[in-house]
């Protein structure tokens, strides 16, 4: 169903001696209120091949236009306005909707190709950030709407789980830890051994030679090296998990970068078959001015591989094991140089699918404008910001609604869901400020209105206690539910764009939008008087909840039925 198609057909017959389709329909608008009609076509392109006055012209043509499939067609001033069968458009939406349920909105763009999304990655042995939040939540976000639009997205947790840090780790670990300490808060204890590293390495020099000598024997695979690596990554993870599990997201992979450890010699071996390895003070690197880039460090001067060795090793695994059509790296863009990198020395290797790996970055989360950070020690726990998010949510549900049934779990939907839809309803790339208390509120733009206006339609219905199923007319002609309904009908297109852009919030922004109508539409209307179109109307309650409630799923949050 493409109703601006339906303005093209009808147009053509009376242009088709000055304008194809296509010119056709780059002209047509759509006019800034609907008692202006659906879509407008301007007349002043003509203007010069008639040698008329637009108004002339649109006046002349619009009573040639065939209106059958129109409310009507009507010149004013310069424009012919096109006003959709209210009817025939209401009942055709509805029926769709209702008839396609939670698969409204599919598409095939991908043809089922895989894509893997590299996203959250937090590293071993230090909290989750706010930034690895961003990353999760868009991440998880983007897999759903690829998935909606026909491809097989795979969610991988790049973790970071080696590297020299692991050498600082050990040595703390073994000068200032206890075994009871680090199972006892495993994330704040090993923190607070890598920065008690950082705080004394300054006077006592000797440290960074132990922790160089202990990386290196974690590399040879010296049994008590890898014991304690092996914990530490164990007792991270499983923090890591607790949040994993409060956001309800999960992954297809847990390859971090150690999987990588007996893949990169293959790596170096081809950078140095096609050439492209230079020695620099010791060390080996990439150049590539060619791209006004800096140079790639590929290996240390001792030999030790690097981030970027790393990056390469698993570009090309994950090409090789799924034959990937994209691949994304959902990374906060100050590693954009890096990204930038990793493509440029691929090229360099003769990889043409270079092309099709994507940096997906995005910006900071700010604290009154100034960026969250773990200074020294002292660390924003995500888990508490979620938990302190529920309690807001029970907060206002006890005072609203003290009866509910399930409080617990919708305190969880609502408070978790407001922090993941705060981050996705702004646009990828700029920083936001986070503040609690606004982002857990029930109206406004946040995500508890939207679930809330959701359990309100569902209120609706089950008020209502009839059986849509049996329904075979859903015309609605009331003027009142155009707008409500015109913005149900864009959902399909919202979710294309939200892929191609990969722009969660085209989603996030569209579903406050439709919860916005909707309320004024209800405020308005008595959807439950006994007349010809109650059915119709309830139909379209039922289509709004159904569309709110996918359009949350895209974004990884709940919808509660009644809250
Ligand atoms: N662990 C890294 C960090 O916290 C992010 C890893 C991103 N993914 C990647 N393939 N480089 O900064």
């Amino acid at each position: 169903m493409n109703e601006q198609e339906l303005v093209v057909q009808a147009l053509l017959p009376v242009l088709k001696d000055h304008l194809d389709a296509a010119a056709i329909a780059k002209l047509i608008e759509v006019p800034k209120t609907s008692d202006l009609g659906d879509y407008a076509f301007p007349t002043f392109t003509l203007a010069k091949i008639f040698r008329q006055e637009p108004q002339q012209i649109a006046a002349d043509l619009a009573p040639k236009i065939n209106a059958d499939n129109f409310e009507k067609v009507q010149a004013v001033g310069p424009y012919i306005n096109f006003f959709l069968d209210k009817a025939q458009f209401s009942h055709q939406l509805l029926q769709t909707i209702l008839q396609q349920a939670e698969h409204y909105g599919d598409a095939n763009l991908g043809q089922q190709g895989q894509v893997p999304i590299d996203m959250s990655s937090p590293n071993i042995a230090k909290p989750i950030s706010m930034g690895h939040l961003r990353s999760t939540v868009i991440g998880n976000s983007l897999a759903n709407i690829l998935t909606k639009v026909g491809y097989k997205p795979v969610k991988i947790n790049h973790l970071g789980d080696w590297g020299t840090q692991f050498g600082k780790l050990i040595v703390g670990y073994k000068k200032w830890g206890s075994e009871a300490a680090v199972k006892a808060d495993p994330i704040t204890n090993l923190l607070k051994y890598y920065v008690k590293f950082h705080q004394e390495d300054q006077a006592h020099p000797e440290l960074d030679d132990e922790a160089r000598d202990w990386f290196v024997k974690l590399e040879a695979g010296d049994d008590e090296a890898i014991k304690l690596w092996t914990w530490f990554r164990k007792v991270s993870l499983q923090e890591f998990m607790k949040i994993y599990d409060m956001l309800d997201i999960q992954f297809d992979s847990y390859k971090g970068e150690a999987f990588y450890n007996d893949k990169m010699a293959e790596v170096v071996q081809m950078l140095e078959d096609k050439k492209l390895l230079k020695k620099s003070q010791g060390a080996e690197i990439v150049d590539l001015s060619a791209y006004n880039l800096n140079p790639a460090l590929i290996k240390k001067s001792d030999g030790a591989t690097l981030y970027i060795t790393r990056d390469l090793a698993a570009a090309i695994y994950r090409k090789r094991t799924y034959h990937f059509v994209q691949s994304l790296y959902v990374v906060g863009n100050e590693q954009r140089d890096h990204f930038k990198q990793l493509k440029a020395v691929l090229k360099e290797m003769g990889f043409d699918w270079a092309d099709d790996i994507h940096h997906i970055p995005f910006g900071l989360i700010t604290e009154n404008g100034k960026k969250l950070s773990t200074r020294q020690g002292r660390v924003i726990l995500l888990e508490n910001v979620l938990n302190d998010a529920v309690d807001l949510a029970h907060k206002q549900i006890d005072a609203k609604n003290p009866d509910l049934a399930n409080k617990d779990q919708v305190a969880n939907d609502v408070g978790i869901g407001a922090v993941v839809f705060h981050d996705l309803k702004n646009e990828r790339l700029n920083n936001f400020d986070f503040n609690l208390e606004d982002v857990v509120r029930f109206e406004g733009e946040t995500g508890p209105y939207v679930q809330y206006t959701n359990a309100r339609a569902q209120s609706i219905l089950r008020k209502a206690g009839v059986d849509l199923k049996q329904q075979t007319d859903y015309t609605l002609t009331d003027r009142s539910a155009w707008d409500v309904l015109k913005q149900l009908a864009e959902f399909p297109d919202m979710i294309i764009r939200a892929s191609k852009e990969y722009e969660p919030s085209v989603i996030a922004k569209y579903a406050l939008r439709l919860a916005k109508n909707f309320n004024k539409y209800y405020a308005n209307t008595k959807v439950l008087i006994a007349d010809a179109e109650k059915p119709a109307r309830l139909a379209m309650v039922a289509s709004v909840s159904q569309v709110l409630t996918q359009s949350l799923a895209l974004l990884g949050v709940h919808a509660p039925k009644e809250m």
